[in-house]
């Protein structure tokens, strides 16, 4: 067995899950993207590696790439077909592969990876894999969990997925994932209001998810308590992966942090 197919089976039991459409805001997508602009993608040859049910290919395509392919190697290519085909854009293609071997004739334009790296067994593989399918003078965009700010996280919930994860999809959505969330969203909600709580833990996460309703947290912890891998990388490490990746123009490059506990990084090959 592939050795990320456990993980891509336990997301299809998210993404399959949820009502046709995507998750995410057009506000939620154009801050994961940034510091990407629409001209990286207007017209462009867009690839996103672990694109789960489409939920960022469909905003990628309301800014008319010039094609727009997603891989991945779960059964969420199913609900990403149909929220796709919902789209009035038509050129685009789903795959279902595994992305650290993904490889076509066809390099991109852009490249973007995004909350996928991190849950890889081989995250070097997943990186290398965008390079390599990174058109010389292309873009290629990441985002990762962070160990900064991350500490609540990485002691108290990961220990808890660790056992959840082995656990029936159902039992940790609904008798896991859904009293947490409940409790989180409590907390989000109250801390997000009161700039006197700027220390506390989550505060800057907190801000940004509060704006969406409870389904989304509850979508968001049941995504982190289902797989079976995880793992949070410092700057340090993002800094050392970008430097022992000769293909990149180093000036380029880009790392970015966001919401207080993950990283955005990129830039462009040379
Ligand atoms: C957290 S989801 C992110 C989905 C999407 N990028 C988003 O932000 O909405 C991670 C996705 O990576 C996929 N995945 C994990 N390992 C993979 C692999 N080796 N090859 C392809 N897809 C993989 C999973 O199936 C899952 O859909």
């Amino acid at each position: 067995m592939n050795s990320d197919q456990k993980t891509a089976t336990a997301f299809s039991t998210s993404w399959n899950n949820l009502p046709e459409g995507t998750i995410y805001t057009y506000e939620q997508f154009a801050d994961w993207f940034h510091p990407l602009k629409e001209e990286n993608i207007k017209d462009k040859k867009i690839l996103e590696l672990g694109c789960g049910n489409g939920s960022l290919m469909v905003h990628v395509a309301s800014l008319k790439p010039k094609f727009l392919t997603g891989v991945d190697l779960g059964n969420s290519v199913s609900s990403c077909e149909i929220n796709m085909r919902n789209t009035n854009y038509k050129n685009y293609s789903i795959i279902k592969e595994d992305l650290t071997s993904f490889l076509t004739k066809e390099k991109y334009d852009l490249v973007y990876c995004i909350g996928v790296l991190h849950h890889l067994k081989n995250p070097l593989s997943g990186f290398k894999s965008v390079l390599e399918n990174t058109e010389k003078g292309g873009r290629f965009h990441c985002w990762v969990y962070a160990k900064e700010g991350n500490t609540i996280i990485r002691y108290f919930v990961d220990p808890i997925r660790r056992i959840s994860s082995k656990l029936p999809w159902w039992v940790t959505k609904y008798c896991i994932a859904t009293p947490l969330s409940a409790a989180y969203f409590f907390y989000a909600k109250t801390v997000s209001k009161i700039t006197l709580f700027q220390k506390f833990p989550l505060y800057e996460y907190s801000c940004w998810i509060s704006k969406r309703e409870f389904a989304f947290f509850r979508h968001v912890a049941f995504d982190q308590l289902v797989t079976p891998q995880t793992r949070y990388f410092s700057k340090k490490e993002i800094k050392n992966l970008l430097k022992i990746t000769p293909s990149i123009d180093l000036s380029s490059t880009y790392i970015i942090f966001r919401n207080g506990n993950s990283w955005k990084f990129g830039g462009i090959k040379h």
